[in-house]
Order: C-alpha cells, then sequence, then structure tokens
C-alpha cells in the first residue's frame, strides 16, 4: 500500500536505465509512469540543448566545450546507444504536457532563451504550474523570475548555508533542492517554515529513498524512478508547502 507522499523526480530522463538526457532516457521515464522529469539544459550556438557536463567526453564521442561547439557538430555526436544530442523543444513535444518538467539551467545566459520558449508553450496551452525552473546559478533564477512572472523555481545548492533555507525565501523559490551527501533535518524543517518545498538529488538507493521520506523531504530526483513510485504516492507537484 503507498500511504505516504514522495515525489519522484526522474533524473536526466530515467538515467539508470537510458542513456542521460536523451530523448531515450525520457521516453523511458515517461513508461515508467514519472510525474515530474528533470533535464539539464545549456545555450549553445543559439539553441538550447539538453546536456549536463560543460565538457562532451563522458557522455559523447565528440570533444571539448560544449559552449564552444557549433549545433550542427554536437548534432552529429553519439550521446550513447546512437541517440543524439536533444534540443529542449524535442523533449518538450516528447513530453506533451503529461508530465511536470524541471528545466535545469546549466551554463550562463540560459535564463533568456528558456524562458522565450517557456512564454511560447505557456501560449500554446502548456500549465505554467507544470514547470520548475531550477539552478545552481542563482542569477539566472532570478532573470527567469523576471521574464515569466510567477514561474516555479527551484534553487539547487551543493552545501548547507548557515541561515539554512533563507537565501532561497528571498530568491522567491518555490523549491530548494539539497544534496543527499549534506542534507539533514534541520534544513527540512527550516524550509518548510518558510513554506518552500525540498527535492533532494542523488537519492538512488532505496534506504536513501526511505530515510528522505522519513525525514520530511517531499520528493527525490532519482536514476531510478520505479524504486520511488513502487513504495510512494505521488501527484502533487504544483501546491506550495503551506498551501498543501
Ligand atoms: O537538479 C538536480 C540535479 O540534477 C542537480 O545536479 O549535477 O545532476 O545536474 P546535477
Ligand atoms: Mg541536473
Amino acid at each position: 500500500m503507498k500511504n505516504s507522499y514522495l515525489l519522484c523526480i526522474a533524473h536526466r530522463g530515467a538515467m539508470g536505465h537510458e542513456p542521460e538526457n536523451t530523448l531515450a532516457s525520457v521516453r523511458k521515464a515517461l513508461a515508467l509512469g514519472a510525474l515530474c522529469i528533470e533535464v539539464d539544459t545549456y545555450y549553445v550556438d543559439k539553441r538550447l540543448v539538453i546536456f549536463h557536463d560543460d565538457r562532451l567526453e563522458r557522455t559523447t564521442n565528440g570533444t571539448g566545450y560544449i559552449y564552444e561547439q557549433s549545433f550542427d557538430y554536437l548534432r552529429k555526436l553519439d550521446a550513447g546507444n546512437g541517440q543524439q544530442i536533444p534540443t529542449l523543444e524535442e523533449v518538450s513535444a516528447m513530453i506533451n504536457a503529461q508530465t511536470c518538467l524541471n528545466i535545469e539551467l546549466k551554463g550562463e545566459n540560459t535564463a533568456e532563451p528558456v524562458a522565450e520558449l517557456l512564454a511560447d508553450m505557456i501560449d500554446n496551452g502548456w500549465d505554467k504550474a507544470s514547470f520548475l525552473v531550477s539552478s545552481f546559478r542563482h542569477h539566472e533564477l532570478l532573470k527567469i523570475k523576471k521574464l515569466v512572472p510567477d514561474i516555479n523555481i527551484g534553487a539547487l545548492i551543493h552545501g548547507l548555508p548557515v541561515d539554512n533555507a533563507k537565501f532561497a525565501k528571498d530568491l522567491d523559490a518555490f523549491s530548494v533542492h539539497p544534496s543527499l551527501e549534506c542534507i539533514d533535518q534541520r534544513f527540512i524543517d527550516d524550509a518548510h517554515a518558510r513554506c518552500l518545498r525540498v527535492y533532494v538529488y542523488g537519492v538512488n538507493h532505496v534506504e536513501d529513498i526511505a530515510r528522505m521520506q522519513k525525514i520530511g523531504a517531499d520528493g527525490v530526483f532519482t536514476n531510478f524512478p520505479e524504486r520511488v513510485l513502487k513504495n510512494y504516492s505521488q501527484g502533487d507537484f504544483t501546491t506550495k508547502w503551506c498551501d498543501r
């Protein structure tokens, strides 16, 4: 029986099963039933491409910094199992408003082109609440919030700040995204007291998934969506912590 809630956010698609940040990975996350899918995006050669690293070597047969390449070069690369590096438009078309889409802004100057695309999609019937834009680059989040008022933003962090989640509240974030390595109960309680959702990244083992739910996390980013979906109920990715 699934009686406790923990949002499953499929990390880079379902990267435990298919090459990360590819259409195959997004397709797998959808097939597994994830209600929220995270992808990373860079703005390269005037295109929004879905990619995680700043260099190409780890996940493709290419070389060099991603932001120094042409779009044509990137599209010729093998991103794993013959998959191409997709664009954000292609990922959005595949998701087709069926799930929440978490767009993580990776490089500089991603906020403006992402804002433009979001405005377009919202004009075309996408629910604004089905987007969550996140980044470790908090300046980019401020920019996107200005460009797309009321868009939900998620503040990513590597460590735990001394004043806990205050910085995220100051950003007017919807959620704060700490890593599994750092998260503790005090931080989660502080975030909730500030009406912020807490989504923890790097949560792949079943015992960690269970521990995150126990200490009050609202969701986890996972490479294996089925491990969360099997045991926890889903559904609410738009309601603020205080309005739940
Ligand atoms: O957004 C959660 C997670 O993706 C953040 O870290 O490095 O996997 O993009 P990273
Ligand atoms: Mg990411």
